[in-house]
Order: C-alpha cells, then structure tokens, then sequence
C-alpha cells in the first residue's frame, strides 16, 4: 500500500466501522484488520497509529480476542477505546474489574488537563457509554484522563509512550466533541496529513487496475445497483473494450429498466454489454410456486444458470469484477459474526459452476457506500443512478406475493412506476430508505363508473432506515399518498384498491417475501 494510514484492531463493536468512516471523514485512509494481526505482519505497511477497537467480550474471557503485545514496542501510537482501553489495561499491568452492571447511554464525564487527545475540549463533556467491566487500577506509567460518577478511569493516556486510552466512544454522535477527539488523535498525535481524496484514488484505482489485469480480459455481472455500475465504469476507464459486461433481464425488474441500463452503459458511455433476455425462463420457472423461499431459492439458482451459459461466452477472460465493497468485506471476517438465523435467503453472486475458474477484480472492496457513490461522481456518473434506492435481487419476484406470471410483473410494473414518479417529487426524497409497490394476492370489489370491478389490491411500502437492520415506516403526506393511490387506481386497469404499509423492522421485514 505504501501509503499513510491509521489500523483499527477489530474486536468486533457494532461500532468499529464508525471509527475508520470518521477518520476517512478527515481524509486520511483508515482500515479496519483482524484483532489478531500481529506486530510482524503490521510493520510490514506500518500504520501511522494503531487503534484498538470496543467488543463484546469481557478480557476475563478464555476465549476473549487478545492483542499481540509486540505490538505496544513498535513505538506507535495507540488508542484503545472501550474494550480496547480495558484490553490495554489487562496487558500493561493495570487492573480490570467485571461490572455488575451494564453502563450504558449518554454520561457526563470530567476531563484532567494535560491530555493532548483532548486539547481544545471543555472540561465537562457528555459522552456515550456502553461497558459492563472497568478498569479499576491504570498501569504505573499512565496517568488519569477523565472520570465519571461511575467510572473512576473514563480516560487514560501514558504520553511518553504515547498510548491513550477511552472507556467511552468518540466515534458515536452522542460524544460531544467525538469528532475532535479522533481529530487530536489522527493530526496531533499521529500526525497524519490530510490526503485521502476519492480523486486521487480513482486514479491509483484504474493504475492498479490496468496492472492487474495486462492484456487479460474482464467480465462482469451488471445488475444495475450502484455498485456494479461504479465497478463497470471504473474498468472500463482502465481497460476499454476488454471489459464484458453480462446484464441478466431476469422479468422481475422495475419498468423498463432493463432498456434503461441499456441505454445508459451501452448507448451513452459505450461499454460491451450483453443483455440476456430470460424472463420467459424465469417465468416458466415460477410456475405454480407460490411458498417465498422457494421462490427465492429458484429465482437464484435460475440467475446463477443464466449468468453461467452467458458467461462460457466468455470463458478466455481470466477475471470476474465484482462490486464487493468494504462492509461486505468486513461483515465477512468479523470475530462478532456467527451463525445468524436465515430470515431469507440471499441469492446476488453465489457460486459459478466449477468449470467456470475466474480471479477476482473488486476495485471497490475497500470503500464505503458513500465513498462509492462519491467516486461515481468523481467518474461522472448521473446521480439519478448513484442515489438509486437498492432494489433486491429477486426482484419483483419478492413483492407479487404468491404466484408470479407475466401479467402479474406488468401490473405491479405499472403501479410501481406511480410510486416512484410521486415519491421522488418530495423534497426530502434522498433521506428515504426504499419505496416500492407490492402486489397482493386479494381481490376486493369495487366501483368504476357504472361498473362493478373485481380486482387486485397493491400495498405500498416505504420505510427510513441507517443500514436495512431496522427500518420505520415513511410518514408520507397525506396528499401525496392520495395523488399515488388515485393515479394507481385510476391508469392501471386489474388494481382498485390501494393500501399504505405501516409495519416497522423488526418485527416486520422491509420486503414482504
Ligand atoms: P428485508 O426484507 O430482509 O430486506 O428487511 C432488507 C434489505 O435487503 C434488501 N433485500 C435484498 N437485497 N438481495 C439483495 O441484494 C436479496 O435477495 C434481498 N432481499 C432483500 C431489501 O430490499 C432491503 O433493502
């Protein structure tokens, strides 16, 4: 890598990926590594300092993730934060006591002078808590940081060592002054300089790139997210015409989204593309299914068959690019991560038959969400595809309950295309999480004109969420529930009744199958 950069040891805290996204804030490059990468294997990219993140684990633990020693004599800066400060406590000679209970939430904590990690703060500052051990002794050379009603070390530092440490977390917005705190750490005690720009990646990214792949060929997957469209015009701008790109018309997709991608990669930015047009085969496939795993389950598999015959078109490329990015990295190799429960399956980009032996190309597995989007922007892509909503693989095939059919995804097509012409004229439109149609299997009776109608009813789903873990329902305006509701009714004939979602995650899930 060669360039500079601040490690951060994951415990495995909800929050770890907070602390590399504010340091990346600050434009300077943060990664986040397993807890157990060793002194040895750091020096060889040395980091400009080490933090050391919070977990779930009590340091009395056998099995408590622990940290290489050697790595305290590399004469780096250290920040330990919540478990992190009682990890460097337990192994720097001081002492870590269990709690009896759990501290949690916001907490005024007093700061001592002559921390240089809070140069510049008040002395009184309400911090986020969320420990049950404490450290109830520091270790000989380090001298006392803050303290609270319960916690007799909020913050310790040793500064000839230059090792600080938090009980509390700086890179939660509930820590006044968090950002100012890591600021102190990254500026004026690591003394980083400012110089991660998303410009200067793009250009190390396709330098890289066109290292990488030589005179070898690409091919990529494009599902028309942000993710793969960033990764496709990031290669294209690499290696041109060796790039392949497969987008599979699987019948399941919004309204006329398919000529839309069509257009926008093929048409104006003039990259290979194939379209393969296999709705008929995924509505065959379909038939009679009506249980929503199974139709998860053959929906996936489906597209991997699809993709596959498409992609033995191109079996001489020795790559495959993928937009894997940083969170599905990290959510991948963090020690918090254990055998969660399928609520649904997921099908995207599972496994190509084995005869189909590509190497990976993902460009974009160190960024975040938003850095993708940023580096789409510095590629100068429209943000009508960058703000896209994110629309799951199956597809529509997950919001026609029951039985899919043709005329079934043209119906919900129609309705769908409503929402989305009405939602988008909010002004708050960007803050929202997902809106979508869903098309129930329930006929209801109604009136048109003189006629009596007997036909089916579409839900409308709309929910505000951080990240898809938990959502709450949009409070769309009345006005503008109305305007979608009758323009439903009225434009697309076989819907007569209109009802709006007002379940939140949990309990409810954001799509309805
Ligand atoms: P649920 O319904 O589980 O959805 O609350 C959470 C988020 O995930 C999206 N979703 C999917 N995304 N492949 C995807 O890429 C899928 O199979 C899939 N199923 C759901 C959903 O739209 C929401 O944003």
């Amino acid at each position: 890598m060669g360039k500079q950069w601040i490690a951060i040891l994951d415990y495995g805290s909800q929050y770890t990926q907070l602390i590399a996204r504010r340091i990346r804030e600050m434009e300077v490059y943060s990664e986040i590594i397993r807890c157990d990468t060793t002194a040895e294997e750091l020096k060889k990219n040395p980091p400009a300092g080490i933090i050391l993140s919070g977990g779930p684990n009590s340091v009395f633990e056998d099995s408590a993730p622990t940290v290489d020693t050697a790595i305290f004599s590399m004469g780096l800066p250290v920040l330990g934060i919540c478990y992190g400060m009682q990890l460097m406590s337990h192994k720097l000679g001081g002492k870590v006591v269990p709690g009896t209970e759990r501290e949690y939430g916001k907490m005024p904590i007093e700061i001592m002078p002559g921390n240089p990690l809070f140069e510049g703060i008040p002395s009184t500052i309400t911090v986020w808590m969320s420990h049950g051990d404490r450290v109830e002794a520091i270790p000989g050379s380090f001298e006392r940081g803050a303290v609270s009603a319960t916690c007799p070390f909020a913050a310790m530092y040793d500064n000839a060592k230059r090792f600080y440490a938090l009980q509390f977390h700086p890179e939660v917005v509930h820590t006044q002054f968090g950002t100012d705190i890591l600021r102190n750490y990254v500026f004026g005690i690591c003394n980083c300089v400012a110089d991660w720009k998303l410009s200067s990646w793009v250009e190390d990214t396709v330098a890289k790139m066109k290292a990488q792949v030589g005179d070898d060929e690409v091919v990529l997957g494009l599902s028309g997210g942000v993710d793969s469209s960033v990764t496709a015009v990031l290669l294209n701008k690499a290696i041109g015409k060796r790039l392949h790109c497969i987008f599979v018309d699987n019948g399941l997709l919004r309204y006329h989204e398919a000529e839309q991608v069509e257009e926008m990669f093929h048409k104006n930015l003039g990259l290979d593309l194939t379209v393969v047009h296999a709705a008929e085969r995924f509505y065959e496939a379909l038939k009679g299914l009506d249980n929503p795993e199974d139709k998860r389950k053959t929906i996936g598999k489906l597209f991997i068959d699809v993709f596959a015959e498409e992609a033995r078109r191109f079996r001489h490329c020795r790559y495959l690019a993928q937009g894997t990015i940083y969170p599905d990295v990290i959510e991948s190799r963090s020690p918090r991560k254990g055998p969660s429960q399928t609520i649904k399956s997921h099908h995207n980009v599972g496994g190509l038959p084995p005869d189909l032996k590509f190497e990976l190309v993902e460009p974009l597995k160190e960024l975040f969400k938003d850095e993708v989007r940023g580096v789409g922007r510095v590629l100068g892509m429209a943000d009508e595809l960058l703000d896209r909503q994110p629309f799951p693989g199956p597809g529509l095939g997950v919001r026609i309950l029951g039985e899919v059919t043709a005329e079934k995804v043209r119906l919900l097509q129609q309705a769908d295309l409503r929402v989305q012409e009405e939602i988008r004229k909010l002004p708050d439109y960007k803050t929202i999480w997902q809106t979508f149609a869903v098309l129930l299997p329930v006929k209801s009776v109604g009136v048109m004109g003189d006629q009596r109608t007997y036909e089916y009813t579409c839900a409308i789903r709309s929910v505000n969420s951080i990240d898809a873990m938990t959502a709450d329902w949009t409070r769309i305006p009345y006005d503008v529930l109305a305007r979608m509701s009758n323009r439903i009714i009225n434009e697309v004939r076989g819907i007569n009744r209109v009802v709006y979602d007002i379940s939140s995650k949990p309990p409810s899930t954001i799509e309805w199958e």
